[in-house]
Order: C-alpha cells, then structure tokens, then sequence
C-alpha cells in the first residue's frame, strides 16, 4: 500500500507563489539513504534561488537542503544508522519542505543529546557555512578587521558570534535599525554597526564608513552575501591586499567582471565559496557540524529560532525571507 505525506511542490519556476502544500508518496530510502520524519526543515536563501530559476532544478520540485528529524526507516546496505536516531542534514539534493525526506547516510549528521531538534535544523547549512568562511576561507584573528553585510540573517547571527569569539574587529552591516539592535545584543560594538538604509549611496557611504572605522586603511576581509547591490562598495572597503570573500547573492547575482579592478583597489583577492567544497569528505563535514553543534549545546553559540511557519506556510516563509522581515533562522515545522 501507497503511504502519503504532505510536501511542498513547486510545478515550475517563479515567485513564493508557486509554491503549494500537496501530498505526495512517501518515498522509499534505496541504497546508501534513510528516510528522516522531519521535525523541521531550514529555509535558506539558496531555496529561493531554485524556486526563482536563478539555479536550475528539476520540477515539480519539493525544495529543502536542510533540516532535522528521527530516522524512519533505512535504505538496505546502511549500517551505521538505525531506526530512531536523530539527524540533521544539509544536503545538495533537495525535499526537506515535508513530513518525510530522503537523506544520504554520508550526509546525515548525529544530533547531540541536549540539543533540540529545532535548534538542529537550524545549523547545518548556516553554522557550517558561518563555520568555513570565517576558520577556512580567511581565517579571522585578532589582528583582523572584518565586514560583515546581513549580519543579523542566518548565516549572519552565527558569523557574527565566529567572528567576534575570534577576537577580530568586527564591523557588522545590517539592512535596517531593528536588525542592528540585533547584533548589539550578540557583543558587536553599536559604533561599529552600518545600517544601510542610513546611507544616501552603498557604493559611496559604506566604504568611507569603513575607512572612518579603520584609521583610513579599509577592513582585511569582506564577506559579502548580498552580492550585486554590494559588490563595488565591497571592493572599495577592503585595505591593500584584503579579500573579498563573495558567498551569495541576497539582491541578485554579481554581473561579468574585469579582474582588472582587483589590481586597482589595491592587489585584493576574491573567492566565490560554496559549502560542499568546504564539507567534501566525511572527516570535515563532521568535523564541522560537530564544532557547530557542540557550541550551539553549550550555550556559546546562540541560534535564534523565532520565524517559524507550518509546512503549508512554506511561500509566506519565502516572502518573508526575500522581503528583508528576518533575523536569524526561519523553519518549517510540519
Ligand atoms: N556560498 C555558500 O556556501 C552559502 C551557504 C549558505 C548561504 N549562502 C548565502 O548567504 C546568504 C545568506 O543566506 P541566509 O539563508 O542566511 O539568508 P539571510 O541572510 O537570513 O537573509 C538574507 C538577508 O540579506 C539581506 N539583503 C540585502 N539586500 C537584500 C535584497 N535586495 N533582497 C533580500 N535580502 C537582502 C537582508 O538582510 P539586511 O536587511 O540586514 O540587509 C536579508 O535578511 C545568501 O545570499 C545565501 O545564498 C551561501
């Protein structure tokens, strides 16, 4: 007999619109997966990116990289997994928004007793990104200055909180006067918040505000996820020899661009990062997920929860997150 759950499916490209609670088969895990009852899946921008067709996806499409959830059933050579266990994932695959989903044994992630689901299915993708930006793509000191644009976002709280546990100077960008409020109250200094819509011109005001913080040097590091609205005031805020780390594309993608400019800001150096580049084998992905886990059960990692929508609620979720109205996590409790 055919068991159902209910999912969120997207039938083809566009707004939150197209997204709609549906039932669907449950599916069965095969080779090398587990099926996961999911106690909530993570929304992330990159959803919104393949639900748009900024990222090319098959459709119908249940989205969802992310989330937490007790083992339901295993695929048949899995071994190291049993029923009942609890996981957290961050996959590249997708069909986290439903009551049930397919996870990779490879990619499943022990959840730490004293760790609740939810504050699990809030850091695979943000903490373990938050994680590789800030320890391995530039490794921030205290002898650092960093930028940090949505810095009261999901990945955003949890750099926050990275960058300053490393002892580095932190100048924390955040799109209004509530968010920054947000990011005094994680430790960041309320002189050293931009706020955004404070400025007459990004490409003018925040690089001149960052030079002003900086003793006219500009920052060592920009870890931009705002990408196309930023880009040119990102360049102009870094010192001689300063990286600019570009790992999103909050208001659209970064148009074609001529290296030339990296000498004439003053020999910079820019990475695009993705995650799965970061977690590429076992070692380092749990390696990862466990620092993050470790601290977020310990206390000095603070996850903050507090957008959380119904499954059904899945397009009202992404309207909020591309309208700029969250802070921290936003999850979908089935
Ligand atoms: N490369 C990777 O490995 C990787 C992994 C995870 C996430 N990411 C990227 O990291 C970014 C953050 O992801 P997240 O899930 O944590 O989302 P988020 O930061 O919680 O939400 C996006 C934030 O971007 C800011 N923003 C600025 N201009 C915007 C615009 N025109 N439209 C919408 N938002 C705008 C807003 O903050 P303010 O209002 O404060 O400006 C907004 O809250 C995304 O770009 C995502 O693609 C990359």
């Amino acid at each position: 007999m055919l068991v159902g759950m209910r999912a969120i499916q997207a039938v083809k490209p566009g707004p939150a619109s197209v997204l709609r609670a549906v039932d669907l088969p449950q599916p069965k895990p095969g080779p090398g997966q587990v099926l996961a009852k999911v106690a909530a899946a993570g929304v992330n921008f990159i959803d919104t990116y393949r639900r748009s067709g900024v990222y090319k996806v098959k459709f119908p499409h249940v989205p969802g990289s992310e989330g937490s959830g007790t083992v339901e059933a295993l695929g048949p050579d899995v071994t190291d997994l049993a029923v009942g266990d609890k996981i957290a994932w961050a996959t590249s695959a997708s069909g986290s928004y439903a009551e049930y989903a397919l996870v990779e044994a490879a990619q499943a992630l022990p959840v730490p007793p004293g760790l609740d689901l939810a504050a699990a299915a809030a850091l695979p993708l943000q903490g373990m990104t938050a994680d590789y930006l800030v320890r391995a793509v530039f490794p921030v000191g205290p002898n650092h200055t960093a930028v940090l644009y949505a810095a009261a976002g999901g990945v955003g709280q949890l750099a926050t909180q990275m960058i300053l546990a490393s002892g580095a100077h932190l100048i924390a960008v955040t799109g209004s006067a509530e968010k920054a409020e947000r990011v005094v109250k994680l430790g960041v200094d309320p002189k050293n918040v931009i706020v955004l819509s404070t400025l007459a011109s990004i490409d003018l005001d925040l690089p001149q505000a960052v030079r002003d913080l900086t003793g006219g040097l500009g920052a060592h590091v920009v870890y931009d996820s705002i990408g196309r609205d930023t880009f040119a005031a990102s360049l102009s805020s870094l010192r001689r020899r300063g990286t600019l780390v570009l790992f999103g594309g909050s208001s659209g993608q970064v148009p074609p661009f001529d290296p030339q400019e990296l000498n004439a800001h003053g020999s910079l150096y820019l990475t695009r990062p993705t995650l799965a580049d970061y977690t590429a084998t076992r070692q380092e992905l749990l390696g990862r997920a466990g620092r993050v886990f470790s601290a977020a059960t310990a206390g000095s990692l603070r996850v903050t929860t507090d957008h959380r929508f119904a499954l059904a609620e899945a397009a009202t979720a992404h309207q909020a997150l591309e309208a700029r109205r969250t802070a921290g996590k936003v999850l979908l409790v089935p």
